[in-house]
């Protein structure tokens, strides 16, 4: 089987939600990277709270409410301006390094590109066009579409929906490694970029490959697969 469409998580897979370490640590010296961390963690957990619970609210909100817990939690006062000015770092978050090559090389070997993200239309609309990569994608997918979080199957549902392909023709590409997994589950073959170095989690679920950055997509579907 020939793939030549791939479906791409995100944040922290294409964007760096931990590039917001650095505009935190300006504002909160000596506590950014337990900042990023928490705000990281608490999204991911409320996420998956409001979708089991049927409480949906956009990623947006999800975000802002995951880091007035942060701040809280880390017993760091600000004033609305300073929570304004860091949910403004999610409209720039850095791209990998690895990303515009291997969409560059994905395109030009025939390959249809498009993201399918927890993130609300206007929050991925505006980190995609700042970090320069929405020229590169034929389908912009937002579970706000289907009001819940990964790993929802409904969420996973959009991608064979829009592509109009069975999920098993569509690379699902994923760092976080319980996104990989729910995409394997729903269907997909996954690549798992472990970007972070992280354990393989225990979900009874494999990803068809593991690399550390895209080239390993690349690889993947041009050479492999070709
Ligand atoms: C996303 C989450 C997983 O982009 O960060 O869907």
């Amino acid at each position: 089987m020939r793939i030549r469409a791939a479906l791409f998580d995100v944040f922290g897979t294409l964007l760096d939600v931990y590039s917001v370490t650095r505009r935190a640590e300006e504002l909160f010296p000596g506590h950014g990277s337990r900042l990023a961390i928490a705000w990281r963690d608490k999204q991911i957990e409320y996420s998956r709270l409001r979708t089991m619970s049927g409480r949906y609210v956009p990623f947006s909100q999800v975000t802002r409410e995951a880091l007035e817990f942060a701040l809280d939690l880390l017993s760091l006062s600000c004033s609305v301006t300073t929570v304004r000015e860091l949910l403004d770092e999610y409209k720039r978050l850095t791209p990998f390094p690895d990303v515009t090559p291997a969409f560059e090389a994905m395109l030009k070997g025939g390959v249809e590109l498009g993201v399918l993200s927890n993130g609300d239309p206007e929050m991925l609309e505006a980190a995609l066009v700042s970090a320069g990569l929405h020229r590169h994608l034929d389908f912009v997918l937002s579970a706000d579409q289907v009001r819940a979080f990964k790993t929802d199957a409904t969420v996973y549902g959009l991608g064979p929906r829009a592509l109009k392909r069975p999920a098993r023709e569509i690379v699902f590409v994923s760092s976080n490694g319980w996104d990989a997994c729910g995409a394997a589950w729903y269907g997909y073959t996954t690549c798992w970029i472990n970007r972070s170095g992280l354990p393989l989690e225990r979900l009874g679920v494999q990803p068809n490959r593991i690399g550390t950055d895209l080239t390993t997509v690349t690889d993947f579907l041009l050479k492999d697969y070709a």
